[in-house]
């Protein structure tokens, strides 16, 4: 199908545009950008109003396919990013079995190939996240990984961490880190602090993550891998950044909507849909966050899409799974709470969700120009309205923000020339 985008304010900062404009999409390909195209199409959208940005870019998501399909489906996970305005997710290989070899890796690709999102599959660091014995990287980049991580947990044993490190480099693919020290976090539940406390949990403290992440930033410069650190919620971890941002390292990070939207003490009595690892902190925090999104120190805004069942949620606080739900929240959200009040321009928005992910990808994506693969997301920045759970593609239920209201909508995707959502 052809697709005419009439009227719309093209965001596309790789190609530094920022104009209204008509958008001509055939055979899955941009064809033109112009005023007033009249190619005739088959489908016109009239994007008067709406701004046209590349789709978005999840570096962080699970799809809990295979052996948690009770959580997600690739297929559902995919939709449910089709509904919040993406068009590539990265899965991470927390799975069961994990992601740890080229038969899996190879087994997924198939089953994601007819969903509504470009799905690309993280490799775990070792085998069966276990923390003891590689596991086959080589292969799975074979099989097309697009990054490696042991994301639910870190890799404790340096020595092993750093042998990875060495061929996540020779093989040209990124170090997504999930940074905690499982030694010092125990039982902790939520962040250490009041709300803890009141409900007699186990705290993490801010060290918890922040011993990890310089530990991995100095492995990063030694090896000369790119590190990429997965939902930072510290202050110390945005200056830990900035600081080897300026040391010239290959250092990228992600801000999850959670953590630059809420604090502990937005936590709702027992209620499990505000426990996520890492916690949700404290307001010194959460504003060093947006300052570092602001200031283009932190690169990307990641959900961590981490669908959970109705029933494992409903355990307390300290039994309940860690994680919320965040494809079909991250763009009203980052919209609500960045741009609308002033902490990011439409254009960072846009580095944030498309161009960087794919910067850090390493992949030709986030961008909307002629001959490239027509991944566009069509939104509406002004309408408002109330985020209703019951709405989400995704299985998983597992939100805080039901309820809440928010502007920005996304009205239209388009994965590869095809529009895989409407509203
Ligand atoms: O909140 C989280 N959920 N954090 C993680 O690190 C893992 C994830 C999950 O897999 O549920
Ligand atoms: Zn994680
Ligand atoms: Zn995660």
């Amino acid at each position: 199908m052809d697709i005419l985008i009439q009227n719309g304010r093209i965001i596309d900062p790789a190609s530094k545009r920022d104009e209204v404009a008509d958008v001509y999409v055939a055979d899955g390909k941009v064809k033109a950008i112009g005023k007033d195209l009249n190619d005739p199409a088959e489908k016109v959208i009239d994007a008067t109003g709406l701004f046209v940005m590349p789709g978005f870019i999840d570096l962080h998501v699970h799809l809990r396919e295979p052996g948690l399909e009770h959580k997600e489906t690739i297929a559902t996970g995919a939709a449910a990013a089709a509904r919040g305005g993406y068009t590539t997710i990265c899965a991470m290989p927390n799975t069961k079995p994990v992601v740890d070899s080229r038969e899996v890796v190879e087994a997924i690709y198939k089953k994601a190939e007819n969903v509504k999102c470009h799905v690309l599959q993280v490799g775990a660091v070792t085998k069966g996240q276990a923390g003891r014995e590689l596991a086959d990287i080589r292969e799975m980049k074979k099989a097309g990984i697009c990054a490696i991580s042991e994301d639910g947990k870190s890799v404790m044993d340096s020595k092993l961490y750093r042998q990875a490190m060495v061929i996540a480099k020779e093989e040209d693919i990124p170090v997504f880190a999930h940074c905690e020290d499982k030694n010092l976090v125990g039982k902790g539940a939520l962040n250490a602090g009041k709300k803890a406390e009141e409900l007699g949990v186990e705290g993490i403290t801010n060290a918890v993550e922040d011993i990890i992440t310089a530990r991995d930033i100095l492995l990063s410069k030694e090896t000369g891998a790119r590190l990429h650190l997965c939902h930072c919620s510290t202050e110390d971890s945005v200056r830990m950044v900035k600081e080897a941002k300026e040391q010239g390292l290959k250092v990228t990070a992600e801000v999850c909507p959670h953590h630059f939207t809420l604090t502990e003490d937005d936590i709702v009595g027992s209620d499990t849909n505000y426990k996520m690892n890492p916690p949700l902190r404290s307001k010194a925090d959460k504003d060093a966050l947006i300052a570092g999104l602001s200031q283009d120190i932190m690169d990307v805004i990641s959900t961590d899409h981490a669908p959970h069942h109705a029933e494992e949620k409903a355990k307390s606080m300290a039994e309940a799974p860690f994680g919320i739900v965040g494809l079909e929240t991250a763009y009203c959200l980052a919209n609500s709470e960045l741009v609308a009040k002033g902490h990011l321009t439409e254009k960072q928005l846009v580095e944030k969700m498309s161009v960087n992910p794919a910067k850090v990808l390493g992949m030709d994506k986030g961008c909307i120009d002629v001959g490239k693969t027509a991944d566009i997301v069509i939104t509406d920045p002004k309408e408002a309205y109330v985020i209703d759970v019951n709405e989400f593609a995704s299985k998983g239920k597992n939100t805080p923000f039901h309820g809440r209201k928010v502007t920005g909508r996304v009205k239209y995707t388009i994965l590869s020339g095809e529009v895989v959502y409407e509203d």
